[in-house]
């Protein structure tokens, strides 16, 4: 009897010592798996989480997504070489959360998340060739300026088992994105002949939509990739009975 007792204490106490292992961000309250609308619970959540969760978690080596460094990016094509590289890309901190969907619990559960934001990039380019008829040459500073950038990522969700207890994972996102106006500021354009310079950058920005065909699909991706990674570090440190209050563990 008193050995019982002593292994349901011991029992108690793993289990405690096991939940303070878990760090959860303060700024993330619990929502109820009985709760009317869990999914409207959730979506407040990412929303009040979204302009921290951003900055980076440290505590679960969430790194910071604002910046997003990019990969260089590379057009070639049509009669132009524009080539970006150290690029970071500025605003995911100050996205807003434009529709959340979220079945958790159905056989097939699916995340669906669509956020909308301006972002800016700065970068060094190197550009040679012509955009539709005009020439264009320079090499230097570039800041380009993305307003009203609207991506949904549609992802499966799956779940895994790890010494934390059960997680859940994104896998094989999907994504779409709009974008409704872009400027460049290209500096050096024509070695600086400010003339030739402000006459093609203008008609590059009358023409936004020509450029960004060819530049937002590789940059948009580098972005999802890096929100995807980000959410799953978080979910792996992270278990669903931490997050959804009277989640009954499946696996
Ligand atoms: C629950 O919340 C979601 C997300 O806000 C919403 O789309 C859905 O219509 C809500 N469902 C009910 C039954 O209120
Ligand atoms: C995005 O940029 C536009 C134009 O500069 C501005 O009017 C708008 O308020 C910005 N939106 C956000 C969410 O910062």
């Amino acid at each position: 009897m008193q050995s019982t007792l002593s292994l349901v204490l011991l029992g108690l106490f793993c289990v405690t010592l096991g939940e303070e292992k878990v760090f959860l961000p303060p700024y993330i309250q619990r929502c109820d798996i009985d709760e009317a609308n869990l999914t409207q619970c959730i979506r407040e959540q990412i929303e009040i989480s979204l302009p921290h969760f951003t900055k980076g978690v440290p505590e679960m080596k969430v790194p910071s997504l604002d910046p997003v460094h990019l990969d260089d990016i590379k057009i070639d094509g049509n009669g132009l070489i524009l080539k970006f590289t150290d690029a970071a890309m500025h605003g995911l901190s100050g996205a807003e959360l434009t529709d959340l969907k979220l079945n958790l619990g159905e056989v097939n559960e699916e995340f669906s998340l669509s956020f909308k934001s301006n972002f800016s990039l700065t970068a060094q380019y190197e550009v040679d060739g012509r955009i539709l008829i005009l020439p264009i040459k320079g090499k230097g500073d570039a800041f380009v300026f993305a307003q009203g950038v609207s991506v949904r990522i549609d992802s499966k969700l799956i779940h895994f088992k790890n010494s934390k207890g059960e997680h859940l994972k994104l896998i094989t996102p999907t994504y779409k994105y709009d974008i409704e106006k872009t400027t460049f500021d290209l500096k050096n354009l024509f070695n600086g002949n400010k003339q030739l310079a402000d006459t093609t950058l203008q008609f590059a920005n009358e023409n936004w939509r020509q450029l960004m065909d060819e530049l937002a699909p590789p940059a948009i991706k580098q972005i999802v990739v890096t929100c995807v990674k980000a959410i799953n570090k978080f979910f792996s440190n992270v278990p669903i009975g931490k997050l959804v209050i009277g989640y009954k563990e499946r696996l």
